[in-house]
């Protein structure tokens, strides 16, 4: 997956109206828990979630002189971003976010922290069939391409026409160029918004005759899900014309392949005392009936008593704004309308896996024969590939259009998958060992069209 400086809020409108309803009461968090929370948390702005847009958010807020606490459900930032260290060589490997769009706000991100990045695009990788550069970062690890079902382990012969992808994709961003304020924030979406905008994404490349680009918009948008299906504002809002660019003239990733170095950084910068760990919400009372007319977080986090009381000046919400991530929150009726409304999350996970006994210089990509574009049938895993700059290592990237398979039967699934590959190259079947495994559920919140289309009359 590819996402540098992600998209923060996504709907808002209706957030905006709420506060304007002054005959909801709700019942004040010290109220309810009083007695149990240690010393109060104050601080200007109270950052919910540590990934990308959170630890970027809290470091921004810093600098300008205000005071933040993040409060992060996991036991590290860097949300989606994830580096696996091999214990034996010490070689980092990149499983989560692995290169950023070279945007003025990631290079100065970086610099901030003096975690030095390298150009993809001047990296020496090696020679397809030759063993790893070490000193290239594992992401960047070129294989022999083969093209396989990974519902049977059986080879496809594909009928793409490699020489229309370039072209397709430089059409595909004249295109994207008109809709170019959707980067900014949906807000920004016109009424009526663009046909082009919520036809599905198969549609809309047909429409401009564009469908050779899709197996590579497929390939490096990955945790998309099928995505002919989806609304086309998601889609090019994630693989988007700085990706048609990138593709071109080189990503960045950290020179070490290391990207997990600057969440470490940060953190440093932040201070241990403004980053809660392991810590998630579990009552809120933003509507000002509070002592201190602040609103009030009530956070369950492992260090102290067990509970730590947040009076913040504003909130700043990085998560992804699901009912089940929201329990606990006051939410107004007008809010959990608008929230209700993301009916549709796509599943995306990675990890890394060994003793797989495959011939570590070919690739296996995952293909139907006779599905549209000959795009795989999800859920499945992308490709059957080797890390190469660690013996009989291996990726898992699985993608979904729900996110709703639990981890073990994405686990099982994977494994499978690699099994099949195994049979078909005469390879002994292998249960192999799983090094690291991650979840980026839910991925790809979306509306349905219509409710896009709706909304955005208000
Ligand atoms: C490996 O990569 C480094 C950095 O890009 C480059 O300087 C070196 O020449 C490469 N080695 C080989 C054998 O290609
Ligand atoms: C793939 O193409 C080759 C050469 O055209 C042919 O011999 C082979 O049978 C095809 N394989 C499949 C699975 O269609
Ligand atoms: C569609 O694109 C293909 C190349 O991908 C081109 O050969 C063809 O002429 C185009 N058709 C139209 C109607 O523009
Ligand atoms: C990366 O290198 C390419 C040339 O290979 C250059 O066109 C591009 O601007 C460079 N990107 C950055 C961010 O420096
Ligand atoms: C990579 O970053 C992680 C997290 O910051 C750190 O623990 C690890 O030592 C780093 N590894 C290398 C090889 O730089
Ligand atoms: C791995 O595959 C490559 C490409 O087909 C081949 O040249 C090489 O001999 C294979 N290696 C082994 C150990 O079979």
């Amino acid at each position: 997956m590819l996402s540098a400086i992600p998209v923060l809020a996504v709907l808002g409108c209706a957030a905006q109206t709420a506060a304007s309803k002054a005959s909801y009461r709700y019942a004040s968090v010290t109220d309810n828990y009083k007695g149990q929370y240690g010393e109060v948390v104050e601080r200007d702005v109270c950052v919910i979630g540590g990934g990308a847009s959170g630890v970027h958010a809290a470091v921004s807020l810093k600098d300008k002189g205000k005071t933040v606490v993040v409060v992060e459900r996991l036991n590290r930032l860097g949300g989606n971003t994830l580096t696996y260290l091999d214990p034996a060589t010490g070689i980092p490997i990149d499983i989560g976010v692995v290169v950023f769009q070279p945007l003025p706000a990631v290079l100065r991100f970086f610099d901030k922290f003096k975690v030095p990045l390298a150009n993809t695009s001047t990296l020496t990788a090696n020679v397809p069939g030759q063993p790893a550069n070490l000193s290239v970062p594992a992401p960047l690890y070129q294989t022999i391409q083969t093209y396989t079902d990974l519902r049977d382990g059986s080879s496809v012969n594909i009928t793409r026409d490699d020489l229309a992808i370039g072209p397709a994709l430089a059409g595909l961003a004249a295109v994207m160029a008109k809709y170019a304020y959707i980067l900014d924030d949906f807000q920004a979406l016109p009424h009526p918004v663009p046909e082009d905008l919520v036809m599905p994404f198969g549609d809309f490349m047909t429409k401009h005759n564009l469908t050779a680009a899709i197996p590579i918009v497929f390939q490096i948008g990955q945790g998309l899900g099928s995505l002919l299906q989806l609304p086309t504002l998601y889609v090019i809002k994630y693989f988007n014309l700085g990706d048609v660019t990138a593709l071109r003239e080189g990503y960045l990733t950290q020179a070490q392949g290391n990207n997990s170095l600057l969440y470490t950084r940060a953190a440093s910068y932040l201070g241990p005392s403004n980053i809660l760990l392991e810590s998630t919400i579990i009552s809120a009372n933003r509507h000002s009936n509070t002592p201190s007319n602040r609103a009030e977080l009530l956070v369950f986090t492992p260090s102290g008593s067990g509970m730590r009381l947040l009076s913040c000046g504003q909130i700043l919400l990085t998560i992804p704004p699901t009912l089940s991530n929201l329990a606990g929150w006051d939410l107004t009726p007008d809010e959990h309308a608008v929230f209700s409304q993301f009916t549709g999350a796509t599943g995306y996970w990675t990890g890394l896996v060994r003793g797989v006994g495959l011939n570590q210089t070919v690739a296996h990509q995952n293909v139907a024969a006779t599905t549209p574009f000959q795009l795989p049938v999800l859920p499945a895993l992308y490709q059957v590939a080797a890390v190469g700059v660690v013996e009989d290592v291996w990726w898992v990237k699985l993608g979904a259009d729900t996110a709703t398979l639990p981890d073990e039967q994405v686990k099982a699934r994977a494994v499978r998958e690699i099994q099949r590959v195994q049979v078909a190259q005469g390879v002994e079947a292998t249960e192999p060992e799983w090094l690291v495994f991650d979840s980026h559920v839910p991925f790809m919140l979306h509306a349905r069209p219509k409710v896009t289309l709706t909304r955005s009359k208000q």
